[in-house]
């Protein structure tokens, strides 16, 4: 019964669509558990390249079951856009199924992020604006409306009204807006009530009767480690559980029936919006990394922030996570540096931290202590087994593994769904 999760180990973006697919045809559902349309990955189909924001990454794979499970928040009309173009491209979505206990992003929750962020000033979180923070607060507030209220329009239009009611206070008097009807909301959403009949359901059971069969289920996390809402940078996070654990509380399915828990890291690191970022570069070497790795949100477009690997953040997400196996993308941008560092501890005020300081002032003030690895010049895209790799690459992928406590099962090394090393199967059976 293999119940195989992935997260991002950094702050996202770490290309978790490469373990998917070493995963492949073995899966038979992939479940997102958290988040909604702030994640991005760009699908390429025969010769057309587009972004889903939403929908799971399974949903391109014949055979696979796709889920958004009830930890994940939907905008319904960014849904039916991903849904329209994959028709359009010939991709059949009929089989995805959603939550009826997953929480809907509400027209008023998008409108609410962007005015939230504007009053912030420079405090401000530099969220996506898709209205995220805003649906899990109502959520959290047990304001929020949730898949399954579609279906009852009575409970829906009196779920609306309550949740309204505070929401037009703040809209009109504190950020000068207009006031928002239950008619326009009730409108928007249940357009589409017909067409999301057939797909909403109770999937904590549809995807506990798969592992009972003995069925293979993949559990996809949104954002990453150090933006989840408990254990990342908070306040500079996402609003749900990007970790592990999310998983669970975000599918229905219990985390003894998680098997393997992969974490997916970048051979550097990146960050989009605010916050802090030890390893973060602003020189030259910033520019050539975010050049030769294209680091360009999916989403919004923004230039991810760039810097050299952070073991300390590695070692820190393999413990909140409890990975087995770490997949270590994109190797092949820091081709051609003559040698590369690596952030293996902070030093804070003259202090060395080993572990991710806990106090937030101190973890904005860590300055990076690095060790220096040899490279090589190699090009190295077309290495399939570890021992293609140059020695120095080698040398760097081994010494990523010890500095980060845990194992690295598969190396990315270039764009292409096939320029990934496996070292190590992806499927295995804890204890196996
Ligand atoms: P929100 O999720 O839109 O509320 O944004 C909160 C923070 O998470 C911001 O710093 C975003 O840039 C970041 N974020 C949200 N989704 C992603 C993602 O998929 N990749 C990277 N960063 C993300």
């Amino acid at each position: 019964m293999p119940g195989v999760v992935i997260v991002g180990a950094q702050w996202g973006d770490e290309g978790k669509g490469k373990a998917t697919d070493v995963l492949g045809s073995r899966v038979d559902y992939v479940v997102k558990f958290n988040g909604g349309n702030n994640a991005g990955h760009t699908v390429v189909i025969g010769d057309q390249k587009f972004a889903l924001h939403l929908l799971p990454s399974g949903i391109l794979t014949p055979g696979v079951t796709p889920v958004i499970g009830n930890g994940v928040v939907v905008d319904i009309s960014v849904l039916f856009t991903e849904i329209d173009a994959l028709i359009e491209r010939g991709v059949d979505p009929s089989k995805l199924l959603i939550s009826n206990a997953a929480h809907i992003i509400a027209p008023y929750a998008r409108t609410l992020d962007n005015v939230t962020e504007r009053f912030l000033g420079k405090r401000k979180i530099g969220t996506t604006g898709r209205g995220i923070g805003p649906a899990y607060a109502d959520k959290i507030n047990r304001l929020g409306l949730r898949m399954g209220d579609l279906f009852d329009e009575q409970l829906l239009r009196d779920k609306i009204e309550g949740s309204l009611e505070q929401k037009n206070h703040l809209l009109v008097k504190v950020y000068n807006r207009r006031a928002i009807t239950v008619d326009e909301v009730a409108d928007e959403l249940l357009q589409y009530r017909d067409r999301l009949e057939p797909m909403v359901t109770d999937t904590s059971l549809v995807l506990n009767q798969a592992l009972d069969r003995g069925e293979t289920v993949l559990f996809e996390g949104g954002q990453a480690t150090m933006l989840d809402v408990d254990h990342g940078t908070y306040p500079f996070v996402t609003s749900s559980s990007a970790t592990a654990g999310g998983a669970s509380t975000g599918s229905g399915v219990g985390p003894t029936r998680i098997d393997s828990v992969i974490g997916i890291v970048k051979a550097y690191t990146t960050r989009v919006g605010e916050g802090p970022m030890p390893t973060e570069l602003f020189d030259e070497m910033g520019d050539f990394l975010a050049e030769v790795g294209h680091e360009y949100g999916t989403t919004t477009g923004r230039r991810r922030r760039c810097g050299w690997y952070d073991a300390v953040i590695a070692r820190y997400a393999a413990r909140i996570n409890g990975l087995t196996d770490l997949v270590l993308t994109k190797l092949d941008v820091l081709t051609g540096l003559e040698q590369i560092p690596v952030c293996v501890a902070y030093d804070v005020d003259g202090v060395r931290y080993e572990e991710l300081p806990q106090d937030q002032a101190a973890f904005a003030a860590a300055t990076p202590v690095y060790e220096y690895l040899p490279g090589w010049t190699e090009d190295i895209s077309g290495a399939r087994s570890f021992e293609d790799l140059p020695q120095t690459a080698q040398d760097y992928v081994m010494a990523l593994e010890k500095i980060s406590n845990c194992r690295i099962s598969a190396i990315g090394v270039g764009p292409g769904r096939d320029e990934i090393i496996v070292n190590h199967d992806l499927l295995h059976v804890r204890g196996a």
